[in-house]
C-alpha cells in the first residue's frame, strides 16, 4: 500500500482526459496534476526544450513525493519518456499513438494520425509506425491550432467543427476511415470530429493509458488504501484562474487545492 500521490502532467488541459479515466478506474488515488500552461503549446517547440520542461516538472513533482508519473501528453512522451525513465527512480507511464488498433480496425487500409508537429517529428512515432503501420497507409496530419482551440474552450462550437474539417478533409477524401488522436488535447474534440465526419472511427488512447497506470501501481504494490479519499491537487505554471476556468468548462469540479510551481 502506498498513499502518496500520483504525478501527472501536460502542457495544459489535454492530460485531463487521462486524469478523468484514471480517477474513475482508481477512486482512492490522490493525483498531483501539473499544467505547464506558461509553456503551452509544446507542439511547435524543439524537442530539447520540451525535454527540459519535462525534467523540471518531474523534479517539482518528486519534491511533492509522487510515487509514479503519468506523462499525459504525447509531445512530452515523444521528446522525453526514455530519458526520464533513465534519469529518475520512479515508474513513468507515457502516451503512445494508437496506430496499432487503428491499423487493425481500418477497413480501407488508410488511417490518419492527428498529432502535434513535435510528436510527428519524434523517433517514438517513427518506431510505432514502423512496427504497426506496414500494411496500412498512414497520413500523418499535424493538428495545427487544434490544441489552442481546446485550451481556449472553443470545442463544441462551429469553430471547432470547421477546424477539424480543415485538417482532416483531405485524408478523408483520400479514403481514410479511422483517425488516431495523437495528442491528449484532441480527446476534447471528439464531439466536433463526430459532427464533422459521422462515419469516421476514432482511436483515443487516454483510457488505455489510465489502465496501464493502474496496472503499474498494482504490479508495484503501490495502490492506495481502499479507504483513502480521492483528491486532486493542481500546479499551474501559468495563470491558474484561467486554467481553473478551462477545467470547469470541461466538466471538472471547481477549486481543487493548489500547490506552487
Ligand atoms: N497535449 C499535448 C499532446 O498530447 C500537446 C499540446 C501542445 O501542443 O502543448 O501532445
Amino acid at each position: 500500500m502506498d498513499n502518496r500521490p500520483v504525478g501527472m502532467f501536460d502542457s495544459g488541459v489535454g492530460g485531463l482526459s487521462v486524469l478523468r479515466a484514471f480517477q474513475s478506474l482508481a477512486p482512492n488515488e490522490r493525483v498531483l496534476y501539473f499544467a505547464d500552461t506558461a509553456w503551452f503549446p509544446y507542439g511547435p517547440r524543439p524537442a530539447a526544450e520540451v525535454r527540459k520542461r519535462c525534467f523540471a516538472i518531474t523534479q517539482r513533482l518528486l519534491a511533492s513525493d509522487v510515487k509514479m508519473i503519468v506523462v499525459a501528453c504525447n509531445t512530452a512522451s515523444a521528446a522525453a519518456i526514455s530519458d526520464l525513465r533513465e534519469a529518475f527512480p520512479v515508474p513513468f507511464v507515457g502516451m503512445v499513438p494508437g496506430v496499432k488498433p487503428a491499423a487493425v480496425q481500418s477497413r480501407t487500409g488508410r488511417v490518419v494520425i492527428l498529432a502535434t508537429e513535435g510528436t510527428l517529428d519524434g523517433d517514438l512515432y517513427g518506431r510505432v509506425v514502423e512496427d504497426f503501420g506496414r500494411s496500412t497507409v498512414i497520413d500523418a496530419v499535424p493538428g495545427t491550432g487544434l490544441a489552442e482551440l481546446v485550451e481556449a474552450g472553443r470545442t463544441g462550437t462551429p469553430d471547432g467543427t470547421a477546424a477539424v474539417k480543415d485538417v482532416l478533409n483531405r485524408s478523408i477524401a483520400a479514403g481514410a476511415d479511422t483517425v488516431v488522436l495523437g495528442c491528449t488535447h484532441y480527446h476534447f474534440l471528439i464531439g466536433d470530429i463526430r459532427a464533422a465526419f459521422p462515419q469516421l472511427a476514432i482511436v483515443d488512447t487516454s483510457e488505455a493509458v489510465a489502465r496501464r497506470a493502474v496496472q503499474v501501481l498494482d504490479d508495484g504494490g503501490m495502490r492506495a488504501d481502499s479507504d483513502n479519499q480521492q483528491r486532486l491537487d493542481l500546479i499551474v505554471s501559468g495563470d491558474s484562474a484561467s486554467f481553473r476556468e478551462a477545467m470547469g468548462r470541461l466538466g471538472f469540479p471547481a477549486t481543487p487545492q493548489e500547490a506552487t510551481a
